[in-house]
């Protein structure tokens, strides 16, 4: 059975595919590659044996997305590709509408001309908006999220949604929580490029000396420290969730959340780095970051209940992964 990634050279398609590899699937990539490097490929051999093909294409392209099928007997299609920066969403609203929209719907354009129906969608917990009481439910009406890339994957879980009620995909949307970590052996994990707009790629570059010190953004949130409090999950049992979910989907469309349903603040986060690799994270308070909210939790029920997915690791082993993936690999894959 041969399963198509889309961004599958990414952070999140790329520790998927070592578990699709792992657990028996033929693994297609197809990526453009403005946000990820060739070189996954070649650690995603090292690491299961076995070199996935690659394509380097946009989903925007329908004749790249249609030669992609007739070239491969594609059972199912895991789309990650999409913009994710949520300042630069802000900055270029048309380029994230224009991308993230139409990628979703020329996927899903090729797999209905191909007879291809499986679709695990890679959705946020940004689509529950920026007004709704934390834990989030995969049943509470969707609030408005503040900034263009919540939007956009808010509007093509719509999209998605319509497709499985016209019956044209069965679709699982999978709405990811904070993932950090990286697979065990270093060999893959998080390259942002440029300064990391999120915190653990932050960390784990002020721990190795890239940068002076962490930004706090903001002591004045309502919750434990007065830090923002995250539902920091692991990549790999993120990866575990989409084998799950791909394997057990039904008729229609469902959301469901990965998360771990524990939050952990800032402080928190930065405290529990220096205790799993033993080195000071220096940091300085400053003002809170725009559109930032105090909680984002998951409840993470359902996952369990429909998939049988739980996620297994800890803080402990999401901070020391990290962090092997950085010291082996100090500027990224380069
Ligand atoms: N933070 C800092 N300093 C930093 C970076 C982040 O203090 O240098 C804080 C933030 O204020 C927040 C927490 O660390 O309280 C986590 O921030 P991240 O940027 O790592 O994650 P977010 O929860 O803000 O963002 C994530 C995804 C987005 C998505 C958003 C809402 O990265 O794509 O959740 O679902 F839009």
């Amino acid at each position: 059975m041969s399963v198509l990634l889309t961004g599958g050279c990414g952070y999140i398609g790329s520790h998927t595919a070592v578990e699709l590899i792992n657990s028996g699937y033929d693994v297609i990539l197809a990526d453009d590659l403005r946000n990820s490097s060739e070189i996954v490929v070649e650690r995603i051999e090292q690491i299961t044996g076995t070199l996935p093909k690659l394509y380097k294409a946009d989903v925007t392209d329908r004749a790249a997305m249609d030669t992609i099928f007739e070239e491969n007997d594609i059972t199912a299609v895991i789309h990650f590709a999409a913009l994710k920066s949520v300042p630069a969403s802000v900055a270029n609203p048309l380029e994230y509408y224009r991308n993230n929209i139409s990628g979703a719907i020329t996927v899903m354009e090729s797999m209905a001309a191909h007879g291809c129906r499986t679709l695990v969608f890679s959705s946020s917990a940004t689509v529950y908006g920026s007004d709704l009481p934390a834990p989030f439910v995969e049943t509470m009406p969707l609030s408005q999220p503040s900034h263009p890339y919540g939007r956009s994957k808010q509007m093509m879980e719509q999209i998605i949604t319509d497709a499985a009620a016209a019956g044209l995909v069965d679709a699982v949307l999978l709405r990811y929580f904070n993932p950090i970590g990286a697979h065990e052996s270093g060999l893959i994990g998080e390259d942002p490029s440029g300064v990391p707009g999120n915190l653990m790629p932050y960390i784990t570059q002020v721990a190795i000396g890239r940068r002076p010190y962490l930004n706090v953004y903001g002591t004045d949130y309502d919750t434990r420290d007065g830090t923002g409090l995250r539902d920091y999950l692991h990549v790999m049992d993120l990866a575990r969730g989409h084998v799950m979910a791909m394997e057990q989907i039904k008729p229609g469309c469902d959301a469901i959340n990965l998360g771990t349903g524990m939050g952990t603040t800032v402080l928190e986060l930065v405290s529990a780095f220096e205790t799993a690799v033993g080195i000071h994270v220096p940091y300085e308070i400053g003002p809170r970051r725009a559109g930032d909210i105090d909680v984002i939790l998951a409840d993470p029920k359902k996952a369990e209940l429909v998939l049988g997915w739980k996620a297994e690791k800890t803080i402990e082993d999401m901070c020391r992964d990290t962090w092997n993936w950085q010291v082996k690999n100090p500027n990224g894959y380069v």
